[in-house]
């Protein structure tokens, strides 16, 4: 979701708020623009699009040593120029740029900006206003900042220039994620570490409801009372390298490919010398402890969160249940006398899973994330983290991640059974080993996921993926993937439910892409493909070596039966892959997305 840099120190901004720009792409945005300031003023250029076409309008001959920039995923107000940031007062004396969403806008520009013409429809533009109209009622800039922030309800990552003073940036952050980047004569601003690994890799973190003052040499923070903050900074444990696409044509491309190098990382992250798997043991006493678990999840993690559940039921006998975070925010079931909470996030930023966790958290609840980023804000404010090891995932669709989650899901739920002394019949690390090679194999045989996508998708308008099981969480998954970046509609279904309604949908040569991997639904799901046959359907079975039957379009290699979603979902991947680059579509950075949903 939107991203935001910043830079102040002794050389021109341009280009590294320009390139820390390129870093943020993946986030998901629909306009970008940067505002540099130097003795001559402030000057702003955005644009609706890509950076790519921002850059085309940045004046080169313009040099400035302090500047700020943004990537804009609209909330409030059209994609558009004028809607895109930074955002400046009436007088343009203060220049903004701002991730997040302003709930109680209206009634501050009720309140305090009636006969202030805005320019735009966004809720940002009424904290630059704000802060010019404290200004003129004659407080200091720095209070003016700071009255501000106490008035905004909502959530915020900002950066504020002063045409008046080419010294500072004035940052705060509350709910979205923003870091102070530290080196020697220049400091930095920027959503994540990413942005800015270009020039540094010592960061400071920023805390809910901080204002920051950044200077060449300084960083200071203070809390909204004024009250300064004293922080250690931390190296981002990330090389340059992670980040960059190498000779893939696309990160989703890149990342499939990463999935079995990510499977064999997380069992030597998660094994000890004797090679067994281990997890810190208060999170297992945690789980043991706990009479029920809940999973809070969005999108493709709570694609993985049902896969979770099911391993750990069947692995460590605990009962768990599953819940979309959106959901369970407004709609809270009735919760169990002991309830242990595991939120699972990739990127560990996702407002609607943190909402649920501040919930827990005020309850008094006991919470556990399972996130690949380290630091990041749900796995600051729970009790426990537990980490992916899947490298930074660019692509908004999530692939390797996905799979991460459930390989240490799987972890979670085998080591939790073994504290409990229950018999397992499954020698996780050398299963994960076979998943890893497995893996290998299917990313070997790419071309034929190609054929598939382009002899079934390439004129589909719609789709559907049957499963029963584990197979229709992988379905679920699949479908999304398809739809997310091949713009085709797809949709997961159970396989006994279609005959409930979904089968009315099904005409001539619709393509339904099935999953038999499952020995106790291997008959039952093939009942399903013969009815939607029946009925016209393009039928595509993808079985499992010891379980295929005549007619399937393609074999996935074996694995134990409770790993097999790590690799059925791997052909779902590349079809959709393959079917969004033969439509000609932007892979890696899907229309209306965003890879870190920071609003609600
Ligand atoms: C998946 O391809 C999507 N990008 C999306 O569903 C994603 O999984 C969801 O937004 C949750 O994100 P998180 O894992 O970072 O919380």
């Amino acid at each position: 979701m939107c991203g935001i840099v910043g830079y102040i120190g002794n050389n021109d901004s341009k280009e590294i708020l320009l390139k820390g720009l390129e870093k943020l792409e993946y986030r998901g945005y629909d306009s970008a623009g940067i505002a540099v300031l130097n003795e001559a003023g402030v000057h702003l250029f955005k644009e609706k699009g890509r950076i790519a076409d921002l850059r085309t309008i940045v004046d080169e001959k313009v040099t400035a040593t302090v500047g700020i920039g943004h990537t804009r995923w609209a909330t409030h107000g059209k994609p558009s120029k004028v809607n895109a940031h930074p955002h400046q007062s009436a007088s343009e004396r203060f220049t903004i740029v701002h991730n997040g969403v302003i709930e109680n806008y209206e009634q501050l520009k009720a309140e305090y900006l009636e006969h202030v013409t805005l320019k735009s429809d966004t809720d940002t533009e009424i904290i630059v206003q704000l802060v010019e109209k404290f200004v003129n009622d004659g407080y200091g800039v720095q209070e003016a900042f700071q009255q501000t922030l106490k008035a905004l309800k909502g959530s915020y990552a900002l950066a504020l220039l002063d045409r008046e003073n080419s010294d500072v940036i004035y940052v705060a952050k509350n709910k979205s994620p923003l870091l102070i980047g530290l080196g020697d004569s220049f400091n930095v601003v920027a959503s994540d570490a990413m942005a800015m690994l270009q020039v540094t890799k010592e960061f400071l973190e920023l805390m809910d409801q901080e204002m920051v003052l950044v200077t060449r040499d300084d960083v200071k923070i203070f809390n909204l009372d004024g009250k300064l903050i004293e922080r250690m900074p931390f190296i981002a444990e990330l090389d340059a390298s992670d980040i960059e696409k190498g000779t893939y044509p696309h990160y989703m491309l890149k990342e499939i490919d990463e999935q079995p190098f990510v499977i064999r990382k997380i069992v030597q992250e998660y094994q000890n010398d004797n090679g067994e798997l281990v997890i810190d043991p208060t999170i297992v006493e945690a789980l043991n402890e706990a009479d029920r678990l809940y999973i809070i999840a969005c999108g493709t993690s709570y694609h993985a969160g049902m896969i979770g559940k099911n391993l750990i039921e069947r692995l460590a006998k605990i009962p768990t249940e599953v819940h979309v975070s959106s959901e369970f925010s407004y709609n809270m079931p009735l919760l169990s006398e002991k309830p242990l909470f595991i939120f699972i996030s990739q990127s560990g930023e996702t407002a609607d899973s943190r909402a649920v966790l501040v919930q827990v958290k005020e309850m008094g609840h006991q919470a556990l994330t399972i996130t690949n980023v380290p630091g990041s804000t749900l796995s600051r404010e729970a009790d426990y983290t537990l980490l992916l090891h899947a490298g930074p995932e660019i692509a908004v669709a999530s692939t390797k991640a996905y799979t991460a989650q459930v390989a240490v899901l799987s972890i979670l739920a085998e080591v939790t059974a073994r504290s409990k002394g229950l018999a397992l019949d499954v020698d996780l690390p050398h299963e994960l080993g076979i998943v890893a090679s497995a893996m290998e194999e299917l990313c070997d045989a790419r071309d034929e996921f190609e054929q598939i996508a382009s002899d079934y998708l390439a004129f589909a308008r719609n789709s559907f993926f049957i499963g029963r099981g584990l197979d229709y969480a992988v379905c679920l998954e699949g479908a999304l993937k398809l739809k997310e970046i091949s713009y085709i509609q797809a949709e997961g279904f159970a396989g006994g439910e279609l005959k409930h309604g979904p089968i009315a949908l099904i005409e001539e040569g619709t393509p339904v892409f099935a999953l038999a991997t499952q020995e106790n639904v291997n008959l039952p799901i093939r009942g399903n493909v013969k009815e939607v046959a029946a009925r016209g359907a393009n039928t595509c079975i993808f079985s499992m070596k010891g379980r295929e039957m005549d007619g399937d379009r393609f074999i996935l290699p074996e694995v134990h039966e409770l790993l097999t979603p790590l690799i059925s979902v791997v052909p779902m991947q590349f079809i959709a892959y393959y079917a969004a680059l033969h439509r000609g579509c932007d892979v890696d950075k899907p229309r209306n997305l965003a890879k870190s949903v920071t609003v609600e």
